[in-house]
């Protein structure tokens, strides 16, 4: 099915906003499907994707969940929150498997690259070079996926609210989140009610950006 894409990548950049109120109109379910389509295309090392998303559509779920994240009225507004989760869980040989048999599935993956992955995917986990802990490799993932979900939704005309505002420990008990599962962020979605609130602005390039090295002139 194709959906009408209400704004450009560009447009929706620039219009996004954190909404903290929302209408109570629904978000129709093709257009949530394609939402967390788009958002799934995100990219992750090894393509391990170790995003994982609760959807909250009941009241009662999001009054709980509201109760754990200092009561923020957005989320018991938004017609659908999701709990982004980062499944630590990704370093066994049945999940590189499945990495592995879905590259082979849309014919992505050589028996060498194969091969590869099932020696230098456990080496990554076990000597972690590239990060300081498994929680800031799994959130590092999981935000990206959460800024494509922002951008996706908001091409689509829905608005969202990415909120660090909770109690972790409080949401993994409500919601029976496994231990080695970190909850990196909650993401109301939905209608913002008027008026949407203004654009902070932002800092310029040049007192972000650096040349050739840290702090270098651009
Ligand atoms: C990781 C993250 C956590 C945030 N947590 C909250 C939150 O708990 N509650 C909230 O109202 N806004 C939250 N925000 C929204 C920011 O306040 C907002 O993005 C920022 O002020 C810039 O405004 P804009 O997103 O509308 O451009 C969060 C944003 C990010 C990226």
């Amino acid at each position: 099915m194709s959906h009408p894409q209400i704004l450009s990548c560009q447009a929706a950049i620039e219009q996004r906003r954190a909404v903290r109120a929302f209408r109570s109109d629904p978000i129709p379910e093709e257009t949530l499907q394609e939402i967390l389509r788009l958002g799934l295309r995100a990219p992750s090392g090894y393509n391990l994707q170790p995003w994982r998303f609760i959807l909250l559509r009941q009241a009662e779920s999001k009054a709980k969940l509201r109760a754990c994240a200092f009561d923020q009225r957005q989320i018991t507004e938004a017609p659908v929150v999701l709990i982004c989760c980062g499944d630590r869980r990704i370093n066994t040989e049945d999940y590189i498997a499945s990495v592995i048999a879905l590259g082979e599935q849309v014919e992505a993956m050589t028996d060498a690259f194969a091969d590869y992955m099932r020696g230098a995917i456990p080496q990554l986990f076990e000597q972690h070079p590239c990060f300081e802990s498994l929680e800031a490799w799994t959130n590092r993932h999981t935000m990206l996926a959460v800024a494509h979900l922002m951008i996706a939704a908001k091409s689509l005309g829905v608005d969202s609210c990415p909120m660090e505002g909770f109690v972790s420990a409080q949401v993994k008990a409500e919601f029976s989140i496994p231990a080695e599962v970190d909850v990196c962020c909650l993401l109301p979605l939905g209608y913002a009610a008027d008026p949407i609130k203004t654009y902070g602005g932002r800092f310029e390039i040049a007192q972000v950006c650096y040349g050739e090295q840290f702090g270098g002139k651009l």
